[in-house]
């Protein structure tokens, strides 16, 4: 079921609760406990189309500087070829109203390249048509389709492995963005630019960023309303994620290192979808994405 245009309200207030930051208020309604099993999706997610063929980086992106490798703690071969396939192409810059994000794995978002306010995923699905309301804490949280099956791979191996990992945040539009950031330049002017983004400078806008959250947070930070915290690291949800999330597709957006040249302090439960290939690259090498495309890619239009 696709959320009709009626229940904006209601996804736009929710985008306040849900703005990635390092302290979060007390959600409207409590965590359930979780039962029920993962839908285990089998459709083949659609292929790249004229339509939203990607746009960024090349197939055979340059090395990075060498950099320890975190430990892998499984073997990804069968998980690899479960995952679509992405043949990026790169895509001359263009003016910015025709910076449509194409497929959107690849588009660079950062506080100087922004997302048009008319730009949405014209492919959101409800995660509520695939995961039980224990993961997705009865939000009506959105993704683009095409990254559910990876998505709905990965919560089941944690799953498997005994993890009870939370979905507190997927897509949000630009209004759902300005009110989230709106609140935190109201309540915390101080830390509001380097916790929240400005509406159109999310990766939420592009429907392939997720944000998680672990039952073990509230214990650890010793807050029990809590759902957004640097301590998500030290959960076993973080923890798996930091070391497997890329065999599913997914890469860590800001780490530690990143926020010299994001802006963006450590948010170690945002991940967004890049699609394997460029995940594992990312993750083998210690670099993010925001690295990856300014240093590799050339640089889109300005706002
Ligand atoms: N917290 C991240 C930067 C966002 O608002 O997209
Ligand atoms: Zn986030």
């Amino acid at each position: 079921m696709r959320y009709a245009k009626s229940h904006f309200l209601l996804l736009a207030l929710a985008g306040l609760l849900w703005s990635c930051q390092s302290i979060a208020s007390q959600p409207s309604n409590p965590i359930p406990v979780e039962t029920a099993a993962l839908v285990r999706v089998t459709a083949v997610p659609s292929q790249p189309t004229a339509a939203n063929t990607p746009i960024l980086p090349p197939t055979q992106p340059p090395p990075f500087t060498p950099t320890p490798i975190p430990t892998v703690t499984a073997n990804p071969t069968s998980l690899l070829t479960a995952t679509p396939t992405h043949t990026p192409t790169a895509t001359p810059i263009g003016p910015c109203e025709q910076r449509l994000p194409g497929d959107g794995l690849f588009t660079l978002v950062t506080l100087t390249y922004g997302l048009s306010r008319d730009y949405a995923p014209d492919d959101l699905v409800p995660l509520a048509d695939y995961l039980p309301v224990g993961v997705t804490l009865g939000y009506p949280t959105e993704v683009r389709q095409m990254i559910v099956e990876p998505l709905v791979q990965m919560l089941n191996a944690m799953r498997d492995e005994g993890l009870q990992p939370r979905i507190i945040s997927g897509y949000r539009s630009y209004s759902a963005q300005a009110i989230a950031w709106n609140k935190w330049v109201t309540e915390e002017p101080e830390r509001a630019a380097i916790i929240s983004a400005p509406p159109g400078f999310s990766e939420h806008q592009l429907g392939t960023t997720l944000d998680f959250g672990s039952p073990e947070l509230a214990e650890i930070v010793g807050r029990e309303e809590i759902q957004f915290h640097t301590y998500f690291y030290k959960t076993s949800e973080g923890i798996w994620l930091l070391n497997n999330a890329h065999r599913y597709g997914f890469s860590l957006s800001y780490p530690r290192e990143a926020f010299e040249l994001t802006g963006f302090y450590y948010e170690p439960w945002h991940y967004r979808y890049v699609g394997v290939e460029l995940a594992t690259q990312l993750h083998e090498s210690g670099s993010f994405l925001t690295a990856y495309l300014l240093a590799t890619q050339p640089l889109p239009c300005l706002p």
